[in-house]
């Protein structure tokens, strides 16, 4: 008999998922925009930053507790909000909210998740933000705060890099679908809980084209922060004058990202984006990082220039379709496990202690 592959990393998560799952939801789930040259750099460019280590610190006990927004949690690392998690595991996003409660962390739910946010913070005693989409239709969209709000939501994540949805040529090529079992949980009307098929293109980018608000501007966040009556963090700022007005405009935190690469083909990395941030930021407001996280090393390295935290978006969906809820703890389990140990080798014995004195 063949002993089972032992999954070691998240690369071995990631393969497993790509021998496992329909051609079309791996494309869905793995593609960048164009060329993939963002989604790949938001790898290298970690892979370019390197370690100066601090030596006899005592690390006998390295802590990766945080408090992050007020919370305590045990891990610096988040969910970032991933839409469709019904392709990857009948539990979808249940099982995801589930495991963010055993890690003692944050799950941010998609607008456009598989399972009503209303199941999904009733099935987990974890803190769960809701990721918003402005639609074109204000009434949908104030439904939308509604519910997450009503849901028990703690805060909520408006992303801005998306008025159109980045052109992914794979999706095009599959002319992207929702499996006929799922839809779009969280709307009402019949347009906004499905995908258009109007062939030769993306269904989900069509969606985008026809629904998504391409108007919104600072003055909207204003509005949404009044009606949110709720933490509001805004996701896909990459530029420093955008995260010193989002410091103007009071928000409570930012999210660095540029969508895992699947957005502006050719945009900077979010690592490469993240000092300039930080320095604009100056502290005022709590920063999160998220793309191309694949060790934990990735981690220290995030902290070190100015996050507080960081998002995970594929690895939860490749421990998600592995093995559900346990799937996803263990991805934390790992990046966790390798964040500790990358700690202690730099001479950190917690996250406090972690700051750019021990980077390149
Ligand atoms: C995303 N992302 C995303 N972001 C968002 O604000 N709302 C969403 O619904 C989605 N949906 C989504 C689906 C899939 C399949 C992926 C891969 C990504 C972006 C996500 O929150 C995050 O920014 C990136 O995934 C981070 O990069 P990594 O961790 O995947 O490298
Ligand atoms: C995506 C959208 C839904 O990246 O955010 O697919």
């Amino acid at each position: 008999m063949n002993k089972p592959e032992p999954m070691l990393n998240l690369f071995d998560f990631e393969k497993s998922m790509t021998s496992s799952l329909e051609a079309s939801a791996i494309d869905y789930y793995q593609s960048g925009a164009l060329d993939e040259h963002t989604l790949k750099d938001n790898i290298s460019a970690f892979q370019r930053i390197q370690f100066l280590p601090r030596v006899l610190k005592d690390v006998s006990h390295v802590n990766t507790n945080t408090s992050f927004a007020g919370q305590q949690l045990s891990t610096p690392i988040l969910f970032s909000p991933t839409a469709f998690l019904g392709m990857a595991h009948e539990d979808g996003e249940l099982a995801v909210a589930r495991a963010a409660q055993n890690a003692k962390t944050i799950m941010i739910c998609s607008t456009l998740s598989n399972y009503p946010i209303e199941e999904i913070t009733a099935s987990t005693q974890a803190s769960v933000w809701f990721q918003l989409y402005a639609y074109k239709d204000r009434q949908a969209t104030l439904n939308l705060i509604q519910r997450a709000k009503h849901a028990g939501c703690k805060a909520l994540v408006i992303t801005v890099d998306a008025p159109f949805l980045g052109r992914r040529e794979q999706d095009v090529k599959n002319q992207f679908q929702l499996p006929s079992h799922l839809n779009i949980a969280n709307l009402f009307s019949k347009d906004h809980i499905s995908l258009p098929n109007k062939g030769g293109h993306s269904g989900l980018a069509h969606y985008f084209e026809n629904l998504i608000d391409k108007s919104l501007t600072w003055r909207d966040i204003d509005w949404l922060k009044r009606e949110a009556d709720m933490p509001v963090y805004l996701k896909g700022i990459l530029h420093p004058k955008d995260a010193q007005l989002a410091v103007e405009h009071g928000v409570d935190g930012i999210i660095v990202s540029n969508h895992g690469g699947r957005q502006l083909d050719g945009s900077i990395s979010s690592i490469d984006a993240l000092p300039a941030i930080s320095r604009a930021v100056n502290k005022q407001i709590p920063i999160m990082l998220d793309g191309g996280i694949r060790r934990g090393s990735d981690i220290l390295k995030a902290l070190a220039l100015g996050a507080e935290t960081v998002g995970i978006g594929r690895p939860v969906i490749w421990g998600l379709n592995h093995s559900g809820q346990q799937g996803v703890e263990t991805i934390v389990n790992i990046l966790t496990a390798e964040l500790s140990l990358a700690m202690a080798l730099a001479g950190c014995q917690d996250i406090q202690s972690i700051s750019d004195d021990i980077l390149v």
